[in-house]
């Protein structure tokens, strides 16, 4: 939407160099800040290509004449400053025929992009830190849908691997039953502990060992009962999962887990045998990826046969490509196994697949949770997936916990909200604070999450953009009572600095939305809500302070013109928000 604005001051520079607008309009950008402007041009790449000064230049274009805009040259600068009611005058009637205007883009269209996100390995718990990947690939899968794209959401399961034959054979031999499991308060915590006395039992006797072994090479070669236990398994764990999916509204349009490339991993290690490009090292067969700058060869199947995760990932993306011939497939993963993604990408590029320049490793970092009651040799500070006395914390922990002081904090602040709509809302807040915190700084640093600073209503918050929106939705229900018949608004009557600030800030989420898709970054669009929430509080502070810029002065035609802007930021507030996984609740 910014273009609209940018699109007078294109053309009157462009008029004046004899260029055309479409070559101006993308070098105008945002103005440095202090500059008391709005659209900054720099002069720098046009004054050289017309062979002249910068600053010479800017000055020269300060003195075209741009109705509702007041131009100056800072140095090499060209600033234009906007008048609120020419902003208001080409935003809001647009705004008002799509309020989501201001988050949409068609780039997207007839493309399709693949997301593996999430993927989490079954029969454990998902631990806190797998909210990173679930929550960012959620938001890029609807990042990228605003953006006209075809999403493809994939949970690559990690539903293979040789702790089946561990759990199988401690099955076996605990004697346990179906029933047992079925009663267990928790399916996965009683797998876990399953495995971990099996572990421990192994470590003790090799016989035991032996056995788990036996078991997983039954589970592999398709044997009955042990496909049979794998699949209960493999249930209880999805149930389980399906919850906090549920609780954080995300879903998948394909489960297709490692189990189900098991047998067809052979046609790819064929192919690659058969074109020269393996060799056998040590019993174990790799590729040698030299010749793509890598110096280690990868490793594709190990010594006793098994085979390995990157052979797995060639054969589901070969797969995925078959399927949705995808322009774009993202993998959402921590930062820790980006050695992975490089080799079998190169691997990709060796064997000449059409696919291989679209695959991108989208890495984040680690997830550090304040640690306030020490345990065991632990100080109290900052700590890694852990925290109360040196535990692991649980996905489902951590949202509970959040949940339960979100509903204390509505309780308090806002005792008229009961019942149903305290607990949605108290869901809404309470996770809100937790995805947010994970979304809103570039993905590859680390996060930081303590409740008390990810819960507060003011700061970079999810619960302050919520609340934010909450009050504008106060603010067109209070209108509603006191106007019932309300003028239309005149966006001539937007005259306040404060009021143009929040449009611009709408006007900018467009391409806000742009860079979080171009770099496969939500906190593109975090920040850009943040500023927009910032420019709402500034306003709506303003108000309360002085009744002349209050929203629901006495002049309903005043009052209903700072009703549509009121409506345009509840709207793209709501819709970023629910871009990034959030819900926007109306009222907390
Ligand atoms: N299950 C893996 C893990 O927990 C992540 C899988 C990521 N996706 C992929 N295609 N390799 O580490």
């Amino acid at each position: 939407m910014l273009d609209l604005l940018v699109a007078p001051l294109a053309t009157a520079v462009a008029a004046r160099l004899g260029r055309l607008p479409g070559e101006i309009a993308p070098l105008i950008g945002p103005p440095a800040k202090g500059q008391g402007a709005d659209l900054a041009l720099p002069c720098f790449q046009l004054a050289k290509s017309a062979n002249r000064n910068s600053a010479q230049l800017a000055a020269d274009l300060a003195t075209l004449e741009v109705p509702g805009m007041a131009l100056s040259a800072a140095g090499p600068f060209l600033n234009a400053a906007l008048q609120p009611a020419t902003v208001a005058g080409v935003l809001l009637p647009v705004l008002a025929g799509d309020p989501l205007l201001c988050l949409r883009r068609d780039h997207g269209e007839g493309k399709t992009v693949c997301i593996d996100f999430s993927s989490p390995n079954i029969a454990k718990h998902l631990a806190f830190h797998h909210i990173r990947s679930t929550m960012i690939g959620n938001a890029l899968a609807r990042l990228y849908g605003a953006c006209g794209w075809r999403v493809v959401r994939i949970n690559f399961l990690g539903d293979w691997g040789t702790a089946f034959g561990r759990l199988i054979s401690a099955w076996h031999r605990e004697g346990l039953t179906l029933a047992q499991l079925d009663a267990a308060p928790d399916r996965v915590t009683f797998l876990n502990e399953l495995y971990v006395r099996a572990s421990q039992a192994e470590k003790a006797d090799p016989a035991k060992e032996a056995d788990s072994r036996r078991w997983s090479k039954a589970l592999e070669d398709g044997d009955a009962e042990a496909r049979h236990l794998w699949q209960i398994f493999k249930d209880a764990s999805l149930a389980e999962f399906q919850r906090i999916y549920a609780l954080l509204g995300v879903g998948f349009d394909s489960w297709k887990g490692e189990a189900f490339y098991e047998d067809k991993m052979g046609a790819v290690l064929a192919e690659l045998e058969s074109r020269g490009l393996t060799k056998v090292d040590q019993g174990a067969t790799v590729v040698d990826l030299s010749a793509l700058g890598l110096k280690k060869p990868m490793l594709l199947r190990r010594a006793d046969g098994g085979s390995l995760y990157a052979t797995r990932d060639l054969a589901a993306c070969d797969d995925r490509w078959k399927d949705y011939a995808f322009d774009r497939s993202l993998y959402v993963v921590d930062l820790g196994q980006a050695l992975h993604f490089k080799e079998w990408f190169a691997c990709a590029a060796l064997l000449g697949r059409a696919y291989a320049d679209r695959l991108r490793h989208i890495g984040f970092g680690i997830v550090l949770l304040w640690n306030d009651e020490p345990g065991e040799g632990l100080e109290p500070g900052w700590a890694r997936g852990r925290t109360r006395g040196g535990k692991v914390m649980l996905l489902r922990e951590v949202l509970e916990e959040s949940v339960d002081r979100a509903r204390a904090v509505i309780a308090e602040k806002n005792p008229g909200i009961e019942g149903d709509e305290r607990e949605r809302i108290a869901r809404a807040v309470g996770v809100g604070a937790v995805v947010f915190n994970d979304l809103k700084n570039a993905r590859t640093n680390d996060v930081k999450f303590k409740f008390e600073e990810a819960l507060r209503f003011d700061g970079e918050t999810g619960p302050y953009l919520q609340f934010a929106h909450a009050r504008l939705c106060s603010i067109e229900r209070k209108f509603r009572e006191a106007f019932p018949q309300a003028p239309a608004g005149d966006p001539a009557r937007i005259a306040r600095d404060d009021e143009k600030a929040v449009l611009i800030a709408i006007a900018r989420l467009g391409s806000a939305l742009d860079r979080a898709v171009e770099s496969d970054e939500p906190s593109q669009l975090a920040q850009g809500l943040l500023a927009l929430a910032a420019a709402v509080s500034a306003w709506l502070t303003a108000g309360s302070k002085d009744d002349t810029a209050r929203v629901l002065v006495e002049d309903a035609a005043l009052a209903a013109s700072r009703l549509r802007l009121v409506r345009a930021a509840r709207a793209a507030l709501g819709e970023g928000l629910r871009l990034l996984g959030l819900e926007a609740p109306e009222r907390m």
